[in-house]
């Protein structure tokens, strides 16, 4: 008895909160929750990051939900990554089942059905908004991590970039970056290592590849206009409720690259656009990428250092970054050192492997006077959690395992019917629907070949013209069939120029 008296001290005493929280549940002792500890979690540490594990089935998903329920109710906007097309519920209130009655009565908290507002985003060509970026918002430095390449390489994308700055022509999409590409190699070598130095074809035929390596992975789909706008994901409803923005990303499971390339460019793109927020007492923006372990995977090294950067430098815009995944290993430790709300749902201990896990994830939790904190892990039930958060003054909160509340919204997905209302609804499915395709760095650079070419081609006929002048004063006979025969080669000549002029890169990268 003492003993639970002595836990409820510690858990009210370390999740105790002057400012605005989440109640996410309430902590247990011996399996069962005890009355009056609350686990909250306060906002203002909420764009400290986070990581919510666990094995299969365990609840993370629905974790995520509700962090995403009480922030929006709490007027913060949500960006959710649903991999697996299963957070759409949200929108929907949920229905009080008994089993959801039985565990609000276990907790002593009530629960309120309730939906939230809604907009879903994509990729690709599946119905919400799109979402595209140009090339030129990538700048050179990051399209090139995205790429892998190497410094020369990177030192040849900071040429192209700057060539087109130089001259006008935006970057939009891979069409314009491959035809840059192909030009300075071909048509436009002698102008560019005039101005920019010496290009070896070795490094742009690699750079080619690369590029051509992204788009077997549909990234023309997302190189492109209209270019997403990042005010366009901090809206909140006219009752005050912060937008949940749902990315639909079920169709690039297994296209990694894509997938980490989007959210390198999105989160470089927030980190641009927002104002330093300091030490606010709220965050502007929340964002959880379930299935995170998809955008490491196959990340390069170079890549992993850059969203690490990114991890902590966005933190002082005022956004949060929670990834969602099986294990905690899944995430790099650069990453996983930065996160200041931690939520383990049970691990299942089948294999020494497992148990060897298990002990190493215990030992990144509070030591707990309360707990043996890698046999917790293993008998968590569903919707369970060993919870350690910040509290307001930023210093890690005791261990809780927590029994957590349900969703207030529906933990089913919606129906087609009520995709198309959301979509046929919102005002920015609208404005994004159309892809432009404007003037840009492809359409100018044609232009200018076929100028070079008709110059080229200018040139040889007055050549022949003047070569035939002379035949002609020495013998007037054979006049016609010569000019004819000229003319021929130099259609001839012009064409395999202008042929070499567009397949030459390729010709040398096959070879
Ligand atoms: N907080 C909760 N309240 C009530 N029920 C829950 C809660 N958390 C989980 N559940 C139940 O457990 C089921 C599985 O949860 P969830 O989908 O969140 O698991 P997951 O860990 O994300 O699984 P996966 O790894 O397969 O994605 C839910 O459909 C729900 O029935
Ligand atoms: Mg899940």
């Amino acid at each position: 008895m003492a003993d639970t008296a002595q836990f409820l001290d510690t858990i009210t005493k370390g999740y105790s909160t002057k400012g605005d929280a989440i109640t996410l549940g309430t902590a247990m002792l011996n399996g069962e929750p005890v009355e009056g500890a609350y686990v909250n979690v306060p906002l203002k540490t909420l764009n400290r990051h986070g990581l919510i594990a666990g094995a299969t089935g365990t609840g993370k998903t629905k974790t995520l939900q509700i962090l995403s329920e009480h922030l929006s109710n709490n007027g913060i906007p949500v960006l959710m990554m649903d991999i697996k097309g299963d957070l759409s519920g949200i929108a929907k209130p949920g229905e009080e089942k008994s089993f959801i009655t039985e565990r609000h009565a276990k907790i002593g908290l009530p629960y309120e059905a309730k939906g939230f507002p809604v907009e879903l985003m994509s990729l690709s060509k599946q119905h919400g908004v799109r979402l595209r970026s140009t090339v030129s918002e990538f700048g050179p430095v990051l399209f090139s991590r995205v790429l892998d390449l190497n410094d020369t390489q990177t030192g040849i994308m900071s040429v192209i970039f700057k060539y087109c700055d130089d001259n006008n022509m935006p970057l939009l999409d891979l069409k314009d970056i491959k035809k840059v590409l192909q030009y300075i190699t071909d048509e436009g070598k002698e102008e560019i290592e005039k101005e920019y130095g010496r290009i070896s074809t070795a490094s742009t035929g690699a750079i080619l590849r690369k590029i051509i390596e992204l788009e077997q992975q549909d990234a023309n789909l997302f190189f492109g206009e209209l270019s997403f706008e990042i005010d366009d994901l901090m809206r909140i409803d006219s009752e005050g409720k912060g937008y949940v923005n749902i990315m639909r990303l079920t169709d690039i499971q297994d296209k990694p690259k894509l997938f980490s390339t989007f959210m390198l460019s999105l989160l470089a793109e927030i980190y641009n656009q927002m104002p330093e927020k300091g030490d606010a007492d709220r965050p502007e923006l929340v964002i959880f990428i379930d299935e995170a372990h998809l955008i490491f995977d196959e990340a390069s090294k170079t890549l992993l250092d850059q969203i690490e950067t990114i991890v902590k430098l966005i933190r002082s815009k005022g956004v949060g970054l929670f990834f969602v995944t099986q294990n905690p290993t899944d995430v790099p430790n650069g990453v996983l050192s930065q996160l200041g709300l931690k939520v383990q749902h049970a691990l299942r201990a089948f294999t020494a492997t497992d148990r060897k896990a298990i002990k190493l994830t215990a030992e990144n939790y509070p030591i707990s006077d309360f707990y043996d904190t890698d046999e917790v892990i293993t008998q968590l039930g569903t919707g369970e959690a060993l919870i350690t958060a910040l509290n307001e003054k930023g210093i890690p909160t005791p261990l809780a395992a927590t029994m957590l509340r349900a969703p207030m919204s529906r933990m089913d997905i919606l129906t087609e019917q009520e995709i198309s209302e959301i979509n046929n609804s919102s005002k920015l499915v609208k404005k994004y629907a159309e892809e432009i395709d404007r003037e840009s760095a492809c359409e100018i650079l044609t232009k200018k070949i076929e100028v070079i070419t008709a110059q080229q081609q200018q040139e040889e006929q007055q050549k022949a013209e003047e070569k035939a002048r002379k035949q002609t004063t020495r013998s007037s006979r054979t006049t016609s069939t010569s000019s004819t025969l000229e003319k021929q080669i130099i259609k001839t000549v012009t064409s395999a120029t202008f042929i070499r002029g567009v397949f030459g890169v390729l010709n040398k990268m096959f070879k």
